[in-house]
């Protein structure tokens, strides 16, 4: 293949150039380079894009099929996709007349995308269109190394649990939700959803932990206190600093990741340093299964 790739980290993350995401791929390059995704384990980071919305949404596609299509995410969002695109959802901190160009703050805490819903998110494909001088990276858990180093009586204790992922959650705690713009119909138990606990890939076959701060309320028919507990010991495990990867985006970067197999969380310090702007196409996983 014409393309390079080279590893960002020794576990986790690739770097491709080389590759144009939006000019034909066939088949047979298509399914390389989503081996590639997966052998590394699910941060790839396409360099020097130029894409359109629709070559955006037409290379995300390929990956499954997207909210914006096939489902919805959830209405509070709406306000932000990129009007006559409905697949690509805006992060961006800029107002033009007064109007948000996207949501300000997005994911500002640890979470997996979407994991609220029976169907949650497979891989987000995100690509950098506007950055500040400096500042802005995303940080990168690795879910499947975290669970991979618990101790094995975790591990058993863990394969029988579940726990239930909420909108709410991030939606009334995180701080980054306006309340006057979220939308009531959000909270009547379209964007409520039980997951086990630790989950195996579909596609790799590597068991994850599937829990995270921004969405996961509770692990069933725990008491409260030994719920919030066991989650906050999961969530120091998981972002030990050996288990994160920070990404310095470059313009024109497509982050590839998998929400299957990591947890995400956007650094917001940049404020008074310039304009920030990514659109985002979100694909659609199958249930997680334990
Ligand atoms: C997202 C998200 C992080 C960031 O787009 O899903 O969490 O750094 N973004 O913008
Ligand atoms: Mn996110």
């Amino acid at each position: 293949m014409a393309w390079r790739i080279e590893k960002l980290g020794p576990d986790l993350g690739a770097a491709v150039t080389g590759l144009d995401a939006a000019a034909p791929l066939d088949p047979a390059a298509f399914s390389e380079l989503r081996a590639a995704w997966l052998d590394c384990g699910g941060l790839l980071v396409l360099r020097d894009q130029d894409l359109t919305p629709d070559s955006q949404v037409a290379f995300a596609r390929r990956f499954g099929p997207l909210f914006g299509e096939a489902d919805q995410l959830q209405a509070s969002l709406h306000r932000y996709l990129l009007p006559g695109q409905p697949a690509l959802y805006r992060v961006s901190n800029k107002v033009t007349d007064g109007v948000p160009q996207g949501r300000a703050r997005a994911g500002d805490y640890w979470h997996s995308d979407v994991s609220f819903r029976a169907r949650p998110a497979a891989a987000s494909l995100l690509y950098a269109i506007e950055l500040p001088e400096s500042g802005g990276d995303t940080l990168f858990a690795d879910m499947c190394r975290a669970y991979a180093a618990l101790p094995e009586g975790m591990k058993a204790r863990l394969a029988k649990l579940e726990a239930v992922h909420d909108f709410e959650v991030a939606a009334r705690t995180s701080g980054t939700y306006d309340a006057a713009q979220l939308e009531h119909r959000d909270f009547d138990g379209q964007n409520r959803a039980v997951h086990p606990v630790a989950i195996t890939h579909p596609e790799t076959g590597r068991r994850a932990l599937f829990v995270n701060p921004g969405f996961t309320a509770a692990v069933v028919g725990m008491a409260p206190g030994d719920s919030a507990a066991l989650l906050a010991e999961l969530q120091a495990h998981a972002t030990r600093p050996e288990f994160v990867t920070r990404h310095q985006w470059r313009l024109g970067d497509l982050v590839i990741w998998d929400n299957r197999s990591l947890m995400h969380h956007a650094v917001v310090d940049y404020d008074g340093r310039g304009t920030r702007t990514l659109h985002r196409a979100t694909v659609i996983a199958e249930p997680p299964r334990a």
